[in-house]
């Protein structure tokens, strides 16, 4: 059925069957990537119609801001961000993108002289510089200084055109490991790993009689499987810190003391949250703008070009201002209507009799929302693999709404580890399950105490 008017003539909320005025949702979406939007080489098929809905191709002209939070790495957020807004023909920013080593930029006062493993080449040191390291080795340079550290593995041209070949790693101590991204010399890195791990304060060629005087070791995550575009799931970081633990303990009798990021440490949660606050905060600037330019090309003052033509809404942004059911919507419109009748956002003087107080929303009053931005009412986290994904969106904060797909590591017939609040075939459904959800919701809200229009009002 076509949308109703909201309100009649008199400033009386008339009830609806659906909201489809254009606005900016309070809830938003978090996904994992490996399993959900890629699998390798190929972009899960679902993906750009997902995202496309979230961008306002929806039935509700909702628009609903996104991040993304993978485990995976090994090359900048701005390539991560370009890549998925090539394969999705979407635009994707690095501030949408949080990579399983991106709260390692925390570390960067706290450590001088790092190792940074994994990744293609030295793409690894480069992002670590960019975070701001200062020194930054990776194993190729320490393969370079002196080959023998790895006696199965020959240096490549490739390999001789990255690797330092200045340092003298005898008399370079190396305060922390951090593992960035998934070894692609698994061997070496793990030779050099442990040696490091057992050495006397971080210096290659010695052995602490402690064992308890080498660097300290990060993992970027823990996953021990991943899915690819092979039928089967492939071993992860997590198996590396399997091995690594075990060769440890092997060799020392001790057992490994190591810090992971990653889903689903709540250090990720946490950063996640800011990096969402913040994309929140740009989409709904963006909105602003957008409104203001449509305001400012305004000519009559009997032309409300932010009204269409069946409704009395503006454009708006839904939010809440709780963790409770109750919205409250903000409406830009110039439209004369009575403020208390609409669910607008209350500023703590909201409810003046000011004349500014009948025009809905100012767009300073809008600009001022976006500097108080309330938490989002739900995050609807995407992942496929319960014990990262699952496990991350389940533990934290309980706004947090966690989505199980099907298209990576979970196999549909097997018990999940973590038990997601909804399972979904794949992403495009789950953003479905998600939009028609919180329609319900907010639809609920609207027709709360509203009255059923007259026949001339349908
Ligand atoms: O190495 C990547 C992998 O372990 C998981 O990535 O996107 O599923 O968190 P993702
Ligand atoms: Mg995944």
């Amino acid at each position: 059925m076509a949308s109703l008017s909201s309100l009649g003539e008199n400033g009386v909320r008339y009830k609806k069957d659906k909201i489809d005025h254009p606005r900016v949702a309070s809830y938003a979406f978090a996904f994992d990537i490996d399993g959900v939007i890629v699998r390798g080489p190929d972009t899960v098929p679902y993906a750009k119609g997902a995202l496309e809905m979230l961008n306002g191709k929806n039935p509700y002209n909702i628009k609903v801001p996104y991040i993304f939070v993978t485990n995976g790495g090994g090359r900048p957020e701005s390539e991560r961000a370009a890549e998925l807004s090539k394969r999705l023909d979407i635009e994707v920013t690095e501030e949408q993108v949080i990579q399983g080593h991106t709260p390692m930029k925390d570390l960067v006062d706290v450590y001088k002289n790092v190792l940074v493993v994994g990744g293609v080449g030295d793409k690894c040191r480069k992002i670590a510089h960019h975070y701001g390291f200062k020194n930054v080795f990776i194993p190729l340079d320490i393969m370079y200084w002196n080959p023998s550290v790895t006696p199965y593995y020959d240096l490549t041209e490739e390999d001789e055109k990255v690797c330092r070949k200045d340092v003298d790693f005898s008399k370079t101590k190396i305060d922390a490991i951090l593992v960035f991204a998934d070894s692609r010399n698994w061997a070496a890195d793990q030779q050099i790993i442990l040696e490091l791990l057992m050495s006397k304060n971080g210096y290659m060629g010695t052995v602490s009689e402690t064992y308890e005087e080498g660097p300290s070791i990060y993992f970027a995550h823990s996953d021990f499987i991943w899915s690819t575009n092979y039928k089967l799931s492939r071993y992860g970081m997590g198996a590396l810190q399997v091995t690594i633990a075990a060769l440890f303990r092997e060799s020392t009798g001790k057992e490994l003391k190591v810090t992971r990021f990653g889903k689903p440490q709540r250090g990720t949660f946490k950063f996640a949250e800011k990096v969402l606050t913040n994309w929140r905060k740009d989409v709904l600037e963006e909105y602003v703008e957008e409104v203001e330019s449509t305001m400012g090309s305004e000519t009559s003052e009997d032309i409300n070009p932010l009204e269409t033509s069946d409704s009395d809404e503006g454009l708006e942004f839904s939010a809440k201002t709780t963790k409770t059911t109750t919205t409250t919507s903000t409406t830009v419109t110039k439209k004369k209507v009575d403020p208390k009748s609409m669910p607008v956002f209350k500023d703590s003087d909201s409810e003046s009799s000011d004349e500014d107080d009948d025009e809905g929303l100012t767009i300073q009053k809008l600009n001022q929302l976006t500097l108080d931005l309330p938490p989002a009412s739900t995050v609807y986290f995407v992942g496929d693999t319960p014990e990262s994904d699952i496990r991350f969106a389940n533990s934290h904060d309980e706004s947090w709404f966690s989505i199980l797909v099907k298209t990576g590591v979970y196999q549909e017939g097997t018990v999940p580890k973590y038990k997601p609040k909804h399972t979904c075939d794949n992403v495009l459904e789950a953003v479905k399950f998600a939009i028609e959800r919180e329609h319900k919701l907010e639809l609920a809200e609207w027709n709360a105490g509203a009255v059923t229009p007259p026949p001339e009002a349908a």
